[in-house]
């Protein structure tokens, strides 16, 4: 069933884990979610960006969403992701099929952010629909040398309290270190928990983490023999997102990790069956392999089994 954010959100923090938002730009990718949600009897938010939108169209994703979401057998929420022009976020409000969305002001000045986000949120509430907001710079921790770098574009705990109760925003998306695609870190996964844990102390509405894929390395290596050309790409550790899930984030953003498995799959069944164009089977075969990285991701996030 199309389930609200808030709820999704709210039981998640209360029980320690997170819901995995997922993104989806065609049919397969969404019924790699939904399927995984199912299998795993577990929440998950489908999610589609500004790109998404472009690519596919407002109105079919939306009909495909309502669709798969309406007959599930378990809650799905639908949300816009990082919507930057305050024009199309209203427009998704006023569509009326999503669940949430996000404006994403995080690289306005302060006070823009607040008065845009602000006025996002007098829109959206009435119609029933949750507003994420963004608060600070989602980059890796390596772009940052000096911890007075770090300190001026990661998200500011004390600001964070003062941006929620101006704004009313019914989640915040942090910036702790993590960024979004496939070249997260140059070394290993690392993470300001510190920066994590006292905004969790002081903040009282849901946290969100961006940019948390994982580049799986089983995948990636599967990708790079069928000659993608991913070598240097590094994710988010598995025990860097169940760490963050326990001091508070109960919201993860996953693309990423969807695209390399989607790659995977195809790269696969085109090297082996290389007299198919049925392109049921092709997508077909990307698809399953989507589907078993969100499945992975469910158990991690410790969602699989709530729902
Ligand atoms: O956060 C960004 C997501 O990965 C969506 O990416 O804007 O290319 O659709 P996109
Ligand atoms: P990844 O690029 O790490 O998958 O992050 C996706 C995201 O944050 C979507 O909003
Ligand atoms: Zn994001």
């Amino acid at each position: 069933m199309l389930a609200s954010y808030t709820d999704l959100l709210r039981k998640a923090d209360k029980s320690h884990y997170a819901v995995g938002a997922f993104n989806i730009n065609n049919l397969e990718t969404l019924q790699a979610v939904v399927g995984a949600a199912e299998a795993e009897r577990s929440p998950a938010i489908v999610s589609t960006s500004e790109g998404a939108i472009s690519y596919a169209g407002l109105e079919i994703l939306s009909c495909m969403v309502a669709h798969a979401a309406g007959r599930s057998s378990v809650p799905i929420g639908f949300h816009l992701d990082h919507g930057k022009d305050p024009d199309l976020v209203l427009h998704a409000i006023k569509h009326g099929a999503y669940t949430s969305v996000m404006f994403d002001g995080s690289s306005l000045p302060y006070e823009e952010n607040v008065a845009l986000t602000r006025k996002i949120v007098k829109a959206a509430h009435p119609k029933k629909i949750a507003v994420e907001a963004e608060l600070g710079a989602i980059a890796g921790i390596e772009d940052f040398v000096s911890v007075a770098e770090r300190d001026a574009h990661f998200t500011n705990p004390a600001q964070a309290v003062e941006f929620v109760k101006a704004t009313r925003c019914d989640a915040l998306a942090i910036a702790i270190g993590t960024s979004h695609g496939a070249y997260k870190f140059k070394t290993s996964s690392q993470l300001d928990f510190k920066r994590l844990e006292e905004i969790n102390r002081l903040v009282k509405i849901p946290l969100v983490l961006h940019g948390a894929s994982g580049v799986p390395s089983s995948i990636k290596a599967v990708c790079i023999r069928y000659g993608c050309k991913i070598d240097d790409a590094r994710g988010v550790a598995d025990t860097h997102v169940r760490k963050a899930v326990s001091h508070g984030i109960c919201k993860v953003n996953i693309d990423t990790d969807l695209r390399i498995a989607f790659d995977a799959g195809l790269r696969i069944y085109l090297t082996q069956h290389p007299d198919v164009i049925d392109l049921r089977k092709i997508l077909g075969s990307a698809k399953d392999l989507m589907g078993k990285v969100v499945r992975q991701k469910m158990r991690l996030l410790g969602s699989a089994g709530r729902s």
